[in-house]
């Protein structure tokens, strides 16, 4: 059994960096801490996926409180590659 943050046990893992997808689900905090290790293991950030469910309010497209540069997050998301948080301005 392990004990600790989930980014030291990724390394332990030894995951083939070329068919590996990760999936994230954290805070923000934790989020790029563990993106930082699966980039350092060699995990390209089109194969790392997030979702920003934190933007939403009224989850339907109206108020527009989940627009993150072109796209709502209700609508458009919430689940979004690495990749593409990256170009929204979300720090990964
Ligand atoms: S949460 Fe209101 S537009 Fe997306």
């Amino acid at each position: 059994m392990e004990v600790g943050f989930v980014n030291h046990l990724e390394a332990k893992l030894g995951l083939p960096a070329t068919n590996t997808v990760a999936f994230v689900c954290s805070s923000l905090m934790m989020f790029n801490t563990v993106v930082k290790e699966l980039k350092l293991e060699g995990i390209k950030k089109q194969n790392i996926y997030s979702i920003l469910e934190r933007y939403m309010k009224c989850g339907i497209g109206k108020c527009l409180h989940s627009t993150i540069g072109q796209t709502l997050v209700c609508a458009d998301g919430p689940v979004y590659t690495c990749k593409q948080i990256k170009t929204l301005g979300e720090q990964t």
